[in-house]
């Protein structure tokens, strides 16, 4: 495992079960020459033959898989940077001038052969998880500012192309609905112009050929950025796949001044033989051992309440000291006011900016709310939208130059709000001083940070210069700054993201946040869609999922109580029903699987994942979670057909030779590990709506 340079030609990183070989070729070029599983040794990979089939039409550097390209200079297929230099020269065309390897990461540095401009390519290894980040920095070393137009964090070469490629085609309320596609030709783009990650793509690559949950190639990566990106996989006619990812070069600019450095957001990757749950796995323990921030990383996150769906906008203190005593009551840890406790907030019409308590609704303050849920036994959470205003709001009225504009035209709205313009520090300066009083001023020790509208009008800066194009990246190198700052003003505070659901989930954001709102639907059937989608790239610690009242809001379905429990069982366990109307036997169902998810709540929220059966087409599913010889179970049935009420899945990720405690619904049974992945488990579930938990427990 490790690092080796060899020969000063060859770049090879090795992680536990991969590998990865680069190689500066005879013309002074880093050419990508393998990522698969470990191959051998340096001397395999010396004297490979080079890409030798050039001509005018088809030039070598459009040809090779190289490891990061730049438009201009016979290079025709997508490539990773684009500039311009002061004299109107378009093109990079680099020496390696260095490279050192230092712990775990490995840099090269290319340099331009006739301008002072340096990029350097960043390698870091994470051995056991099998993942590797990349990462790009760019370097002005001239006296003439440098015009990027396009900047990917990183560049691949696959061998091959008809590679599936997995990504979303989601909507509000429809988040992760799994779509695939044939690379067969051509480029396959999926990209964000919102200023968020939003609803319908995540920054991610999937690309696997023929591989299911427990087999074949998979290779992926992962963008940590949360606003404008880009990811373009293209067949070649070179018999080579070329993946590209990173920020999105639409309406993006970036002027380099002389003497600075830009680095890009990493991309996280990796490859896998295992399949699509292999590459779950180990994704998810990467992010819950590197990206989920502390002091939350390696702590269980609560049980909590969360009003939205119980009053919506009618946050009146009374009716919610009631509902928190029924909350307390169930075994709910964290009790969650949202929307509609501050300003002049009655609808979404009105009050996003006030960020102060609503006298009407709170004649005493906050503090009665926040001492009641107290005494009670729970901490108390608050929602917030801080990068947004209402027009009908003081902060507006104050500061009507402080939103994104175009100066000669209305301003649109989305959700009757405007984005607040972030690129001015005075702006950032104000959520951070507003949310650092919010939290000094009351005990509160949670926060639901939304975003309910995606950025348009990126002309006129609040300061009246033109922000150009680069506002894109302004406003996010600020965005995370105002979180950064309030998460170290506040280290105790957990922080959830939301942005109108899932529009803002992304290993950007999950460096800042503890966890996740993934859809405003709730709806369990639809969830299951949704959170299976989400599984594949984020572990279910980081996914938020409430129990609502049916008829579910988005869908009208009336699935039932035990069923909906079971669904948001499978990630952070919430509950948003309006707990002053259940009836006694349904707050009993709660209070008993609240007890019962705090029980397996370790091995759900720090348990590897296996997706055992989702087949859309039978209705039936089934999701394992594994953690130190113990293992949960849920199975789903959506809808009986045909009379089938037997169904047998295979467990996963046990030991053959261990014993294991199986609890069925029906009893216990005690089985082998070989048995119960062999052979499989027969489980009963039949009508529509059904489920069922199975506990299993390794003998000592
Ligand atoms: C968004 C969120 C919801 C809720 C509302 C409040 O839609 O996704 O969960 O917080 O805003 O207005």
């Amino acid at each position: 495992m490790g690092i080796t340079i060899w020969k000063e030609k060859l770049f090879i990183l090795r992680t536990e079960h991969t590998m990865y070989v680069m190689e500066r070729d005879r013309r002074g070029i880093l050419r990508h020459v393998y990522w698969g599983s470990p191959a051998g040794i340096e001397e395999d990979f010396e004297s490979l033959p080079e890409e030798n089939r050039e001509n005018g039409y088809h030039p070598y550097v459009d040809r090779v898989m190289e490891e990061y390209s730049s438009f201009g200079a016979g290079h025709y297929k997508e490539t990773a940077l684009k500039l311009e230099y002061h004299d109107g020269t378009k093109d990079f065309r680099y020496r390696i001038t260095d490279y050192k390897a230092e712990n775990n990461t490995l840099s090269i540095r290319l340099d331009d052969s006739s301008y002072p401009c340096g990029v350097t390519l960043i390698y870091e290894i994470f051995e056991k998880e099998d993942i590797i980040r990349r990462q790009v920095q760019i370097q002005n070393k001239g006296d003439s500012p440098i015009l990027l137009e396009r900047i990917h964090s990183a560049q691949f070469g696959l061998p091959g192309t008809d590679y599936r490629s997995v990504n979303f085609n989601g909507s509000w309320a429809a988040e992760f609905r799994r779509s695939e596609d044939t690379l067969s030709s051509g480029k396959k783009v999926y990209e964000s112009l919102r200023g968020n990650t939003g609803h319908v793509a995540n920054p991610c690559f999937i690309l696997h050929r023929n591989a299911t949950e427990e087999t074949g190639d998979v290779y992926f990566g992962l963008l940590a950025y949360s606003g404008n990106f880009k990811v373009v996989a293209e067949a070649t006619p070179y018999e080579y796949t070329n993946v590209l990812i990173g920020m999105s070069d639409t309406d993006f600019a970036w002027e380099l001044d002389p003497g600075k450095t830009l680095s890009t957001p990493s991309v996280y990757c990796g490859y896998t033989a295992g399949g699509l749950g292999a590459m779950s796995q180990s994704l998810h323990r990467f992010e819950r051992n590197y990206l989920m921030p502390g002091p939350f990383a390696g702590k269980e996150l609560p049980v909590l309440y969360n009003s939205w769906y119980a009053t919506y906008f009618d946050v009146q203190c009374e009716e919610q000291m009631k509902l928190a005593e029924k909350a307390a009551s169930l075994g709910v840890e964290l009790f969650v006011v949202d929307d509609g406790w501050f300003g002049t907030r009655q609808d979404d019409t009105k009050g996003l900016g006030d960020w102060y308590v609503d006298s009407g609704k709170f004649p005493d303050g906050l503090s009665r709310l926040v001492n009641h849920v107290k005494s009670l036994g729970m901490r108390f959470g608050i929602w917030i939208e801080p990068e947004m205003v209402n027009p009908d709001s003081e902060l507006y009225r104050t500061h009507p130059d402080w939103v994104y504009r175009f100066e000669n035209r209305k301003i649109l709205q989305g959700r009757n709000q405007y984005v607040l313009d972030l690129t001015r520090e005075d702006v950032a300066d104000f959520m951070i001083e507003t949310l650092d009083k919010l939290l000094s001023q009351q005990e509160i020790s949670y926060i639901k940070w939304d975003m309910n509208r995606s950025i348009t009008e990126t002309g006129i800066c609040g300061d009246g210069t033109v922000a150009g194009k680069q506002i894109w990246l302004r406003h996010m190198n600020n965005f995370y700054r105002v979180v950064k700052e309030i998460r170290t003003r506040h280290p105790d505070v957990e922080f959830e993201a939301c942005a109108s659901g899932g529009a803002r989930v992304d290993l950007g954001a999950m460096q800042y946040f503890h966890e996740y709102w993934p859809s405003d639907n709730t709806d369990p059937f639809d969830r299951l869609f949704i959170q299976n989608g989400y599984s594949l790239l984020y572990p279910p610690k980081y996914m938020r999922a409430w129990v609502t009242d049916v008829p579910e809001g988005p869908t009208s379905r009336k699935a039932p109580l035990g069923f909906a429990l079971h669904t948001a069982m499978c990630g952070s366990l919430g509950i948003g029903n309006n707990l002053n109307r259940l009836e006694e036997t349904e707050l009993a169902l709660i209070r008993e699987q609240i007890s019962v998810y705090k029980r397996i709540r370790p091995v759900i929220q720090f348990g590897d994942l296996y997706r055992l059966k989702n087949h859309e087409d039978n209705c039936f599913w089934a999701v394992q979670y594994v953690k130190d010889g113990r293992s949960v179970i849920f199975a789903f049935l959506t809808q009986s057909r045909f009379g089938k009420n037997r169904w047998r899945i295979k467990a996963a990720g046990l030991q053959g030779d261990g014993l294991y405690q199986v609890c069925l619904p029906g009893g216990s049974v005690r089985k082998s590990g070989a048995f119960l992945m062999n052979f499989g488990l027969e489980i009963r579930l039949s009508g529509d709506y059904d489920s069922c938990m199975i506990l299993i427990e390794q003998e000592a």
